[in-house]
This record gives C-alpha cells, structure tokens and sequence, in this order.
C-alpha cells in the first residue's frame, strides 16, 4: 500500500452562463493539493492547512476536504485512520470552485491511498456531501474537477455525469479569469436567488442551455460563445454581489471578449477569447480599472483543462 498520496484538482468555471448548477468545466490553473497518509487511530484528520490565510477550520466535519475524505473512508475502510495535508492554490469565495476542487482532491487522495476501487465517477456521492456541507448541494464544479473538460450533471450518482467532447475549435479557447478581492461566499451568492421565475424567461433559459450543449457537440465557438451570454436569470439577480460588474463585462466584450460571464457564483468574471494577446490585454485592463476603483484583482489566462483530479509524484 501506498505511504501517502498527492492530488492535484483544477479549478473549474460552474454555469457557464445559462447552466445554473448542471453545467461546469476545468481550467488548466490555478489548483489544490491534498495529501493523504494513514494515521495511528480511525477517523479523518486534518493535520496541516497552507495558502489560506488562516481561515479554513482544520476540524474535519467542517472542511470540505475533510467532509469528502470521511465519506470516502467510511465507505471503503471504516476501521482506518486517514491524516490529510491541503494546499491551498485556489482562493476562497472567489467562484472558482475552491471548496469543489479541496473536495475532489481529497476523496481522490483516499481512494488512491486505500488502493483506488472507486472510479473518479464513483467519487461524485462524497464530493457531493462535502458542497452540500459547505455551500450549498450544487455538482457542477466537483464533476469537471473530477473528471476534466466540461460535465453536464443531471443528478446526483455517477450515471448522471455526462462529459461533453471539447473539440479543437473550443479548446482553443482563451480564458481570462479575473477575480476582484472581493469574497461572495456561495451560499451568499445562492440566498439572492429568485423562487420563481416568469415562464417566458425559463423558455428562453431552456433554449439558451439546448444551444449551448449542442454548441459543444458541434464544435461551433460561435454558437456556443453566444449561448453563455443568454443567462436571463443568475447574472441578474447576483450581479449586484459583484464590483462593477456590467463595466468590466462590457469593457471585456469591447477588447475582444466573445462571452464574459460570472463564474460559479462570483466574483471571478470569465471572458473567452480567441486571442492570447486579447485574453492578456483584458485581464490587465480590468485589474487596472479595479486598482484606480480602490479594489486589488488578479488575472490569470488559462484554456480548458481536459484532465481533472490526478495524483502527482
Ligand atoms: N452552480 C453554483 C452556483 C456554482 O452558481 O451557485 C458555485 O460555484
């Protein structure tokens, strides 16, 4: 048996626009590490917690990690002691999937370690129970940091998880992710959601994810850019969550920027490109714009990553 085992998760961009909670996808950075090895009595420990300032809780029922690695103990070795080490790379609140990504790596980490009997698909229950502990029960960031690429999640066992082939012409994509530092807790971000919504805008919201899928299938960044800037529901009603979101979203679409939306639930804006250099300029611009407005934020330009959670050396 393995001593300890490392894992990286991706972060991953949730919704892309219309597709509220069943539709995420992996980006190539930034990620989290996790590193499980046994401990001396059973249970599930959090031993050490770097990149995070402080502010996650090392109690293991509250920390998603935590939450994640339990389940997958309790399912496969009840009677073993797992210790985890996290590493922090991504930052918190900031609607990159950070608590998903902590999740992911975990149970992966105590799959692998107990031997690997689980397919990364079969991680989807525990992954799952540590959103639904921490932000609110939502698995469009843990099944693309699971498995890469982009997933449509239409339920909560690993039958519902449907990657969706990313072809040439979308994987070439450009992302520039920008993030304010500016937290929106999810379950913050969730709570400003409507309860009901008039009919026509559910027509439109149906549409706009049918084209969006297809858009994927067909391999048309066109079709599929404009499908994510049809969100007629979540941007509305959270945008107010997030500094100076309509200047940002429109300058970003004035430099280049074929969709900029919300990613997860904020406040990081994602905006796709064709062009490197456009995806550059944009970041540096936006921060800009945010630095004269008083607000730190960082970019970073990524592509889809096709691979999701994997063990380092
Ligand atoms: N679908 C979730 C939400 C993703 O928008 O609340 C959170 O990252």
């Amino acid at each position: 048996m393995n001593e300890a085992v490392r894992v990286y998760a991706p972060a991953t961009v949730a919704n892309l626009g219309p597709g509220f909670d069943i539709l995420g996808m992996a980006v190539t950075e930034p990620g989290d590490i996790v590193t499980a090895s046994f401990a001396d009595q059973p249970g599930t420990f959090i031993t050490r917690i770097t990149g995070d300032g402080g502010r996650l809780p090392l109690d293991a029922t509250l920390n998603t990690a935590g939450v994640a690695a339990n389940h997958v103990r309790r399912q496969l070795a009840p009677h073993l002691g797992i210790n985890l080490e996290i590493d922090k790379g991504l930052p918190l609140a900031s609607g990159l999937g950070s608590s998903a990504a902590s999740a992911v790596a975990a149970a992966t980490a105590v799959n692998l370690l107990l031997g690997a009997p689980l397919t990364p698909m079969e991680l989807l229950p525990a992954t799952l129970e540590a959103e639904a502990a921490v932000s609110g029960r939502h698995a469009d960031n843990v099944a693309p940091a699971l498995l890469g690429g982009i997933v449509l999640v239409t339920g909560a066992t690993a039958s519902n998880l449907h990657p969706i082939p990313v072809g040439p012409n979308i994987a070439s994509l450009n992302i520039t992710l920008i993030t304010p530092n500016v937290a929106v807790p999810t379950a913050e971000a969730r709570s400003v959601l409507p309860h009901l919504v008039p009919f026509p805008t559910v027509v439109h919201q149906i549409k706009a994810v049918g084209q969006l899928v297809h858009a994927l299938h067909s391999d048309d960044i066109d079709l599929f850019t404009s499908a994510m800037m049809q969100d007629a529901i979540v941007e509305l009603a959270r945008k107010h969550l997030i500094p100076h979101f309509e200047a940002a979203r429109d300058a970003a679409l004035g430099m280049g920027g074929l969709a900029a939306v919300i990613s997860g639930a904020g406040p990081t804006l994602c905006v796709l490109t064709r062009s490197h250099a456009a995806a550059n300029h944009i970041g540096e611009t936006l921060c800009n714009a945010y630095a004269a407005q008083s607000i730190n934020a960082v970019f970073r330009v990524v592509n889809i990553s096709q691979q999701g959670a994997a063990q380092l050396p």
